[in-house]
């Protein structure tokens, strides 16, 4: 089993919907049963908290239902997951720290954006509603670029 684990800072906004989404391309392909993912905070802000209504508001408009309590990413994340994506710079940057030193799956969510490569993914949380849908149109295109990685890393 291939594990992704999505980080942001409040594991409310970004990274929640990146696993939501994430999971139903996942699904999708048929791939259920050869990877799975997570998400978390780099954050103690929204622990234990349900991802923010304008998160699961825009999932569902696109026929994405998904479940998820805010926690933050721990140290021993790397020996559980494969993958760990960070959402922005930030993020990254914080992840070193965070996680083991060699740890070789640590990886920006746009570096698998074909538009706008290596870009952050925009914080929406103090944005209007729209900002949320951008996110979502910028998640859509990098997770598919981070599901045909995985792909032919993993031979799947
Ligand atoms: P996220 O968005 O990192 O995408 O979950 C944020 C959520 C909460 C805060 C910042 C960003 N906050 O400062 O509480």
């Amino acid at each position: 089993m291939i594990s992704v684990l999505f980080v942001c800072l409040g594991n409310i906004c970004r990274s929640p919907m990146a696993e939501g989404l994430f999971n139903a391309k996942i699904e999708k392909s048929g791939l259920g049963d050869s990877i799975k993912s997570d998400s978390a905070g780099t954050s103690t802000y929204h622990l234990g908290k349900q991802p923010d209504p304008r998160t699961l508001e825009t999932l569902k408009k696109h026929g994405i239902i998904h479940h998820h309590r805010g926690r933050q990413v721990d140290f021993d994340d790397a020996n559980r997951f494969d993958y760990i994506i960070a959402m922005d710079q930030y993020n990254f940057q914080d992840l070193k720290y965070m996680i083991p030193n060699g740890f070789k799956g640590l990886f920006l969510m746009r570096n698998f954006d074909h538009m706008e490569k290596g870009a952050d993914v925009p914080d929406p949380y103090y944005g209007d509603p729209d900002g949320f849908e951008g996110v979502y149109r910028i998640l859509d295109r990098s997770l598919d670029g981070l599901i045909r990685y995985i792909r032919d890393n993993h031979n799947l």
